[in-house]
């Protein structure tokens, strides 16, 4: 079994990876292999809308969003780590976010793989943040886990946060307990991957 930690924050070995590092320590503690990628110093771009991804099945840009891509796919279960950054996730979360659009072919969707979050803020926009995540995680028909939400401003305040670092701990396990379920979602209840509401034709 394999639990990926994604840090979205562009700071070297701060809070976020903090708190993913003790999650997945409480993963491999239960049994799992364990990765954690940081986005710091790396080269993600954002979305250019060239729906290339539609016909060709991959996307185009080359940058380390190619490798997080195979990351994402051989996972188990995730976590998405981001700070929060002017009320919500950071843009390089939401860039990843955005080129997960390009995982739309059979067997190359992160359904059914079981998701967690860590967001950490030095005080406010935790709730925004978790929101869009759990939304993506639904619409992406992925099986939600718990989260952690954590106050923390300077580089090792997260280490001195008792109960956030028992929380993440217990995430990475309740992550590993999940994906031991094998919860996998009936054929008959398919992503409805476009927004099509009552709005639309
Ligand atoms: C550009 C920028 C914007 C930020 N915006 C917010 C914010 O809106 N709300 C907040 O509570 N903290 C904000 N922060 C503080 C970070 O969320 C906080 O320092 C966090 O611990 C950083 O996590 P990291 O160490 O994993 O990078 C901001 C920090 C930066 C650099």
């Amino acid at each position: 079994m394999k639990i990926l930690g994604l840090s979205c924050s562009p700071r070297k070995k701060g809070n976020t990876v903090t708190l993913l590092e003790e999650m997945l320590k409480g993963a491999a503690e239960h049994g799992a292999n364990t990765e954690l990628f940081s986005i710091s110093g790396k080269d993600i771009r954002g979305c250019d809308s060239c729906y290339s991804c539609f016909t060709k099945g991959e996307c185009h840009i080359q940058d380390d969003m190619q490798p997080l891509y195979e990351k994402l796919l051989e996972a188990d279960g995730i976590v998405f780590g981001s700070p929060i950054y002017t009320y919500g996730m950071t843009a390089q979360a939401k860039a990843i976010i955005d080129r997960i659009f390009a995982l739309n072919q059979p067997g190359r969707t992160l359904t059914n793989k079981v998701c967690g979050v860590i967001v950490v803020a030095g005080s406010i926009g935790l709730i925004d943040a978790l929101k869009d995540y759990y939304f993506f995680i639904t619409v992406q028909r992925m099986l939600p886990a718990n989260f952690v939400a954590a106050y923390a401003t300077e580089k090792g305040d997260a280490a001195q946060l008792e109960k956030g670092m028992t929380a993440a701990f217990n995430l990475g396990k309740e992550v590993v307990q999940l994906v031991d379920k094998k919860f996998k979602f009936p054929n008959e209840f398919p992503r409805n991957f476009f927004a099509f509401g009552t709005h639309t034709h």
